[in-house]
């Protein structure tokens, strides 16, 4: 979703750097672009509709700027236009704001502003926040930014420039930002990905904190204004890992790095020994188990309360973030409540965190990205290892949270009657690709079909969920995906000669289920093809047979979703489509 770059330097040369950063938050999604750069006592600012690359082309100037602030907007008020890119000056052209987040007392703002003769030129939330700083009378600027923070509502991280000073204001609350300094210059950004090049370290603005940052140092104060101690963190080798190298798209070098990523989160997960360094009591007394997230995280939280419910023999339920929010959980302190996220930042999730430690629960964040919020707010921490993702559709995060949650639910049994013995080192054998250059001929079944179908149950059924937000996500044909036996009861209506399923079967003792609704289908003409790695499936009614590598059943979940991904992607291309940027969507969900 939206990003902020604000840069601050001894040497000129800033829009460059702001625009070469701006590109490294292209990832998360955004519709239009704007600069706002300070040159004596006069704003210079451009914006532009789509790719950053039309922003620059508008920055046809010598680079002679020291300070600058830019912005990366995905709409939310006001549609994608000019007037509501950001940056946004004051009425007063004194200041220049970019903003992340959503002011949610915004239309009272905009009324009490009508009453100060304040006439807003956009359709944004994100003016309002400009218009009060300049109208605060004083010279205090950090004080009045501590002042108008007290008025907003909702969750925002903020940047401004004001015209007379070298000076970045940042404020947060909910939404994350961070700040970089080294000798010459200083950075505020959204997303420490893009401090790779130029800082060695970084702070993390704490939530409800405001700074004055200037090329020679970085003041933070909390709500009361109390100066406040941050401790810096390494620029690590994860936000150094999103360089695309010789793909030509992220979504395949993605996809590429499974077999890494399970490597990577085996030694890992055996060196660190996450579990021991768990207090011993916090797995004590747990009665049940709830997993929330969001999309590919949802699908992993569905997957692993099955690990944990046949491993460790406690209930368990996964849930859909948006909706566990609103839904009154009944949670106490014998509750585990996991939450599964590849950003850490999304907003339904990290909320449904806030609401789960109000009611005393345990909580336990299963995330990718080790700095973020959601990271730094559960009791206990689960790293995916995945090193970063970059394309909208989550491939390896997907694989890396099954990973980690049956490694949970395997240490979770330990404490149960069965204590679960599975040889992890099978993953290290198996053939992650087996055969998927055969994908090219199920992806033209797929192009000629008007209505694609994915069946299967147990695990394959959640296979099948997966496999359909795959390639409804980047393709935009439209799927349904259902348990096989919930095909009788409705959806085998829509099935007719236009129709592909997939049916996937990785379970013997389901097969032969599987392969009645397979004949069920072909009875109503559709085209089936059956994904599995079991032997000698015998059944005239299939069309296609694809065979993925064997492994233990145990573990065959971890690896039955990849010929979807690989099929998605795939399908994509031949459509012509963007698989790292499909369209109306974001990489992050920082907004409810
Ligand atoms: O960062 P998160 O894992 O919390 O994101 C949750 C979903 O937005 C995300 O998985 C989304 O469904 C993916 N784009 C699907 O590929």
């Amino acid at each position: 979703m939206c990003g902020i770059i604000g840069y601050i330097s001894k040497e000129k040369g800033v829009s460059k750097k702001i625009i070469h950063n701006l590109k490294k938050l292209e990832y998360r999604g955004y519709d239009s672009s704007g600069i706002c750069l300070l040159k004596g006592n006069t704003f210079l600012v451009k914006k532009s509709v789509g790719e950053i690359s039309n922003l620059e082309k508008k920055l046809d100037f010598d680079d002679d700027f020291n300070c600058g602030i830019a912005h990366t907007r995905w709409a939310t008020h006001g549609k994608v236009s000019l007037k509501n890119t950001h940056p946004h000056l004051s009425q007063d052209h004194c200041w220049a704001v970019v903003h992340n987040g959503i002011i949610e007392n915004f239309l009272e703002l905009s009324e009490f502003l009508k009453t100060q003769c304040v006439t807003l030129k956009s359709e944004t939330d994100t003016e309002t926040i400009v218009a009060l700083m300049a109208l605060l009378k004083g010279n205090d600027n950090i004080k009045k930014l501590n002042e108008v923070t007290t008025m907003l509502v909702g969750s925002f991280a903020i940047c401004l420039l004001h015209k007379s000073e070298q000076v970045l204001y940042v404020a947060r609350r909910h939404s994350p930002l961070y700040v970089a300094k080294n000798d010459t210059s200083c950075m505020v950004s959204s997303d420490p990905v893009t401090f790779g090049e130029d800082f060695e370290t970084y702070y993390a603005l704490p939530d409800d904190c405001i700074a004055k940052v200037t090329v020679d140092k970085i003041d933070v104060y909390d709500k009361d204004m109390n100066k406040v101690c941050v401790s810096a963190s390494e620029v690590g080798s994860f936000e150094k890992s999103a360089e695309l190298g010789k793909y030509s798209f992220y979504a395949e070098k993605e996809i590429s790095e499974i077999p890494k990523v399970v490597d990577t989160i085996l030694s890992n997960y055996k060196i660190v020994d996450h579990f021991k360094k768990i207090n011993k009591t916090f797995f004590r007394q747990i009665k049940k188990v709830k997993l929330i997230g969001c999309g590919t995280a949802y699908h992993a939280c569905l997957m692993g309360a099955k690990y944990i419910q046949d491993y460790a023999h406690i209930e368990a339920q996964g849930y859909i973030a948006s909706e566990f929010r609103y839904s009154k959980p009944l949670i106490d302190k014998h509750t585990l409540c996991i939450f599964v996220s590849q950003s850490g930042e999304t907003a339904d999730t990290l909320l449904s965190l806030e609401l789960a430690k109000s009611k005393g629960a345990k909580t336990l964040a299963v995330v990718n990205v080790p700095y973020s919020s959601i990271a730094q707010k559960a009791d206990v921490v689960l790293p995916l290892c995945a090193g970063m993702e970059v394309a909208v559709m989550s491939t390896k995060a997907y694989n890396a949270m099954l990973l980690v949650l049956k490694l949970l639910a395997t240490h979770l049994s330990k404490f149960s009657e069965t204590p679960q013995n599975i040889d992890y080192t099978e993953l290290k054998k198996v053939n992650y690709f087996k055969d998927v250059q055969k994908i090219d001929q199920i992806t033209n079944l797929v192009l000629k079909s008007e209505k694609v179908f994915f069946i299967g149950r147990g695990e394959d059924y959640i296979c099948a969920l997966e496999a359909g937000l795959k390639l409804k996500e980047i393709t935009y044909i439209n799927c349904v995906s259902i348990p096989s036996g919930e095909l009788k009861h409705g959806t085998l209506s829509l099935v007719d000669n236009k129709s592909l399923v997939f049916v996937i079967a990785t379970d013997q003792n389901l097969l032969a289920k599987n392969i009645s609704s397979a004949s069920e289908i072909k009875a109503r003409g559709g085209k089936i093809v059956l994904v599995t790695n079991l032997d000698d499936v015998q059944c005239k009614d299939i069309d296609y047979v694809y065979h993925f590598d064997k492994i233990t059943p145990k573990l065959s979940s971890i690896i039955s979703i990849i010929p979807f991904q690989v099929l998605a992607y795939k399908t994509c291309l031949k459509l012509g489509y963007s698989p790292d940027k499909p369209r109306n969507l974001a990489k992050s969900v920082t907004v409810e």
